[in-house]
């Protein structure tokens, strides 16, 4: 009696073990531990940080028309980072059966949104503009740079292309292209690209 009772004891200590177990993360909605060697850096970090990566934007981003953005540091910039990688880290926990529902309900972007970064490789202030039209140049109200891109939830199709324009400060920033992306894409690439300003997304 008395040894059935440590056994049931012992038994219940590891599977407790099991869900705590440190870097995993367990989805609030779905009790379901995912490995930590699946989670995506940028996901990883932001969670660290108690950001919901499947829920809305967090509070200190800035909003602005069309786009949120965010510097280094904050609760904002996390999120945006991490919701590159977030389209690629749904298909895989899909096809092992991980996904959890209740979290891609809420999932805030249905179609591609572009990241544009102040620092090479997706490093420095954010910039995450949210379903950009086609056909459509696309700067934000205020001077900035960007010398990386990434595009989030997914990536660019095959007849899809951005084209990368820059101009003065304080002049027309979109005044000369020097650049494109072409699709299609792979996902969780960071697009190191020259002096930036402006872009617009093509179809073709
Ligand atoms: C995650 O955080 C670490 C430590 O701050 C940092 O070095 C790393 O670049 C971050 N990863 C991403 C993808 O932002």
């Amino acid at each position: 009696m008395r040894f059935s009772i440590i056994v049931s004891e012992v038994i219940a200590f590891l599977s407790v073990a099991v869900f705590a177990a440190p870097n995993e993360i367990t989805p609030r909605e779905n009790p379901v531990a995912i490995p930590a060697k699946l989670i995506p850096e940028s996901i990883v970090n932001a969670t660290a940080l108690g950001v919901d990566v499947w829920g809305p934007v967090p509070d200190d981003a800035t909003k602005g028309n069309g786009f949120y953005t965010a510097t280094p540091g904050t609760l904002g910039w996390a999120w945006i980072r991490a919701q590159q990688d977030l389209g690629s880290y749904e298909d895989l926990l899909e096809s092992r059966g991980l996904l959890p529902s209740a979290a891609v309900e809420k999932r805030q972007t249905t179609s591609i949104t572009v990241n544009a970064y102040s620092g090479d490789w997706c490093t420095g202030s954010a910039w995450h503009f949210t379903n950009p039209a086609y056909n459509v140049r696309v700067l934000p109200s205020e001077n900035s740079f960007w010398y990386s891109f990434g595009f989030s939830y997914r990536t660019l199709r095959a007849n899809e292309n951005v084209q990368l324009r820059r101009g003065p400060y304080n002049g027309d920033r979109c005044q000369t292209w020097h650049g494109t992306i072409n699709g299609p894409t792979q996902a969780g690439i960071c697009w190191q690209i020259a002096s930036t300003t402006c872009f617009e997304m093509k179809q073709t």
